[in-house]
């Protein structure tokens, strides 16, 4: 397969690129890194990508920025910001890939934990991940074509809890995360949201 990850030099799409190298055809993208540039909050990007790498088998999204503050904090600018690059964007991943991805092709998209379990300053996360979930459950039934799409939803990753100086244990390893992304590209599912701690080793 022609597989398309968004974000593949990033904490989670670096070994999900890698796991599935072993098998497919990987074309990592960043907005600074890899091997095509694009910016998924910008649907012009979005379709010069597609335009650059079509067709393709299926595209992985583990990009999506959003803004972690306190509610009382949270600004109009910071929602706009959350949901146009973490929702819309990878919505608009599906919507504009539709005409470029090939038949039986898949999307996975990358929503998290927060949609069911809150922590403070995670409100608007929160939202998005929710978001993405009843999305890819309502555009799964009628995607054409035997096309499928999937949220994969993190929980901590270990070197993120590093990366802002905590305790990487509390976490799940990048790596490990990655086996819920293999699933959802290589298996059968459609419309679900895989919780990446029901396919990791921990
Ligand atoms: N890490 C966690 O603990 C965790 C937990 C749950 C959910 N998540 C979600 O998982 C996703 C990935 O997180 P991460 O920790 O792997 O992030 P990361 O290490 O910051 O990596 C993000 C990657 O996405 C690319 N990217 C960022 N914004 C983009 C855009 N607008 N268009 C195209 N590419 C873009 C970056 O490319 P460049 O480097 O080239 O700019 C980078 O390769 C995020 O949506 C995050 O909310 C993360």
């Amino acid at each position: 397969m022609k597989v398309i990850v968004i974000g593949g030099n990033g904490t989670i799409g670096r070994p999900v690129a890698d796991a599935l190298a072993a098998r497919h055809e990987v074309i990592r993208v960043g907005r600074t890194s890899g091997d095509y540039r694009a910016d998924i909050a910008s649907g012009e990007s979005v379709v010069r990508l597609f335009e650059a790498v079509a067709p393709f088998d299926a595209l992985v999204s583990a990009a999506g920025l959003a803004r972690f503050k306190p509610l009382g904090e949270l600004t109009d600018e910071d929602f706009a910001f959350t949901l146009a690059n973490n929702l819309m964007g990878q919505v608009n991943l599906v919507r504009l890939g539709l005409k470029y991805v090939g038949d039986g092709g898949s999307f996975t998209l990358t929503g998290g934990v927060l949609s069911t379990e809150p922590v403070r300053g995670g409100a608007a996360i929160s939202l998005v991940n929710a978001g993405l979930e009843g999305f890819a459950r309502g555009a799964a039934v009628e995607l054409p074509r035997g096309l499928r799409v999937n949220v994969v939803s993190p929980p901590w990753v270990s070197e993120t809890l590093e990366e802002m100086g905590q305790d990487g244990s509390r976490g799940m390893p990048a790596a490990e995360v990655a086996a819920a992304y293999v699933e959802s590209v290589e298996g059968r599912r459609n419309g679900e949201t895989l919780d990446a701690r029901d396919f990791g080793a921990s």
